[in-house]
């Protein structure tokens, strides 16, 4: 049996980090994704080949016990071991293993923030089972998907798994491993620029980083992450009504909030700032911050002077539409 699988990437519109405190986020899948193909194989041998991982400048460091490769894109190892993670997390939780050749294709830079090891944590997850001759349903995928990330990143909310794997816009808040998840529908196509800088810090360290200052000064950055929740609310209301200029004005909102949590960057800001002053309705960082990407909201006649000033200023720009389908299952049988 070959299986296909695909999922996308994402953006946070609104809501990173105050998220992990129990507040809701906003996110949208992009229309990049990732692919898997598997194959059982009957020697019980299992593959792994990473294709297309574009993972330019690599330095590898070996410490005691542990080999780390890093790229100009983040941590290309990490990758590979959400599928390794994956096919142990599915084989355990189905009470059976199966030899399987992987082959992980990524239409997105690994480590922009772009939700790219979800992708590739949901996608394998499905792959490797289907390819076992089992069928797991979309909230079983996307419970599977978030243990993987746990199990690899140490921390992780399943924002970016249950994106990964139900697609369209989603707001989502959890509190232990309690997920709540509701589907905004939106029908208009909200026109986005995504900018990637380089990242100077990984998604974890700015977890932490926010943690330790929430719990120092609880008064102030707790009330920041409050504050946060409140302009999800907001955006909600804003983006079901579809009310473009209100959308931007939270972003920009938004985006402040996160700076004053520190985690954003000189770059990011001035990503964020090029945009607003060249005609976007409204920008922000989007991820956890410490470089990776910002999105810039912009009205259609803006949509071309904002891209060209945003490709000057970041490593890379490119445009995305929002709310496409999550995971899509091609199997066939030989
Ligand atoms: C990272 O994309 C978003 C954070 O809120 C962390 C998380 O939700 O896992 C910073």
């Amino acid at each position: 049996m070959k299986v296909y699988v695909s999922a996308p990437g994402k953006v946070t519109l609104f809501g990173e980090h105050a998220v992990v405190y129990g507040q809701p986020a906003i996110v949208a899948s992009i229309d990049k994704r990732v692919h898997v193909y598997a194959e059982a194989r009957s020697d019980g041998v299992i593959t792994i080949e990473a294709r297309d991982l574009r993972a330019p400048g690599v330095i590898v460091t070996y410490r005691e016990g542990e080999v780390t490769v890093e790229t100009d894109y983040g941590l290309v190892l990490p990758a590979i071991a959400y599928l390794n993670k994956a096919v142990e997390i599915v084989s355990k939780y189905l009470g059976s293993k199966h030899g399987v050749k992987l082959v992980v294709k990524s239409e997105m830079p690994v480590g922009a923030g772009l939700g790219t090891s979800a992708a590739v944590a949901v996608a394998t997850v499905t792959a490797y089972a289907y390819s076992g001759g089992y069928e797991l349903t979309r909230e079983e995928i996307a419970k599977l998907g978030w243990e993987v990330e746990k199990a690899v990143q140490g921390v992780a909310s399943p924002m970016d798994t249950s994106i990964a794997t139900y697609g369209g816009f989603l707001k989502i808040r959890f509190s232990g491993d309690n997920v709540e998840r509701s589907y905004l529908k939106i029908d208009n196509n909200l026109p986005i620029l995504l900018s990637y800088v380089e990242r100077e810090f990984r998604t974890r360290d700015m977890v932490l980083m926010v943690r330790e200052r929430v719990s120092k000064y609880p008064h102030l950055y707790g009330r920041i992450v409050e504050l946060i929740g409140n302009v999800v609310h907001e955006a909600e209301k804003a983006l079901i009504e579809f009310d473009l200029s209100r959308l931007g004005e939270l972003m920009n909102l938004n985006h402040g909030l996160l700076d004053a949590l520190g985690v954003s960057t000189r770059r990011l800001n001035e990503v964020v700032y090029a945009a607003r002053s060249s005609g976007a309705l409204g920008a922000k960082l989007t991820g956890a911050g410490g470089g990776g990407c910002a999105i810039a909201l912009s009205p259609p006649e803006k949509l071309d002077t904002v891209e060209t000033v945003l490709r000057f200023l970041s490593d890379f720009t490119m445009r995305t539409s929002l709310g496409g389908e999550g995971i899509k299952i091609h199997i066939e049988k030989s």
